[in-house]
């Protein structure tokens, strides 16, 4: 087998769309098996068998991250399809927001759940399998918005800059066992996410065009863009990377 990750084995939650999608569709091209997991089954199911019938290895696994207990099933059932764990992508997330004096705890409570919490889950689940067999790659989806704010997203803000510090902490801790832990923050990318608030704003049009003047580059990015990242973080390319943080942002955060 020939590819950047080959013959490594990926775990790669919220697989179904946008940067999960797009990550688990490189990294089976370079080689790796892939384990996707959602909560969207069909999408899901779609896509692997998509992989599958370009030549790539792939399974598809009905799963929340805010679930402890479909975390063992997803090791578990990882384990007997391909035997190890080698690289897990903590992609799944949501991107809701609202004006913060608007906010519910409800609604906090929601998003760190998923964006924080599911994080904290899947690494806890998976770094003892990597231990075992002599390590891996943990990659972090965090965001621009876990290094600057944003009006209208402070629970996502809190959360992936909970991510951020989550990942070096980890990064720490798991070092002597061979596990690398690495974050990303993307910038705006066309996504399923995107499209979807900028559907729901009442001014989308002047928000995309706000959004795409704060990167230098004078564009989104595309769902390329990060699934190349996650490929090196997930490659030996980057064996002395970790707690580091990839910004993919079109030069977003150099302003
Ligand atoms: N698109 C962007 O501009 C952007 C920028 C920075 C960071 N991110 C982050 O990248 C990640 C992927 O975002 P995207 O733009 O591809 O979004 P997306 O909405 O296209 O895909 C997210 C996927 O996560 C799944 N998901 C949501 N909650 C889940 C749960 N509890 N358990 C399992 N799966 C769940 C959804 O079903 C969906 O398939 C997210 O963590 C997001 O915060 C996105």
């Amino acid at each position: 087998m020939t590819g950047r990750v080959a013959g490594k084995v990926a775990i790669i939650t919220g697989g179904a769309s946008g940067l999960g999608a797009e990550s688990a569709r490189r990294l089976a091209k370079e080689g790796a098996c892939v384990v996707l997991t959602d909560l969207a089954a069909d999408a899901g199911q779609t896509l692997a068998d998509e992989i599958a019938g370009a030549g790539g290895r792939a399974r598809f696994m009905a799963h929340d991250v805010t679930d402890e207990a479909a975390w063992a099933r997803v090791v578990a059932g990882t384990r007997d399809a391909f035997g190890r764990i080698d690289v897990l992508v903590n992609n799944a997330g949501i991107g809701e927001g609202e004006p913060f004096l608007e906010s519910t705890l409800a609604g906090w409570r929601k998003v760190l759940g998923v964006n924080l919490d599911g994080v904290y889950l899947g690494m806890r689940a998976v770094a003892p399998e990597m231990a075992a067999t002599g390590g891996g790659s943990i990659i972090n989806i965090s965001s621009i918005l876990g290094l600057v704010g944003f009006p209208g997203a402070t629970a996502y803000c809190a959360a992936k800059g909970g991510v951020r510090l989550l990942t070096k902490a980890t990064a720490l801790e798991l070092a002597p066992l061979g596990i690398r832990v690495n974050s990303v923050h993307p910038g705006f990318i066309e996504t399923p996410m995107v499209a979807n608030s900028l559907l729901a704003s009442e001014n989308g049009n002047e928000m995309k065009e706000m959004l795409i003047s704060r990167h230098a580059l004078g564009r989104l990015g595309v769902p390329r863009e990060i699934g190349d990242g996650v490929v090196f973080l997930a490659s030996d390319e980057s064996s002395f990377m970790t707690g580091s943080e990839l910004v993919i942002d079109g030069g977003y955060t150099a302003a």
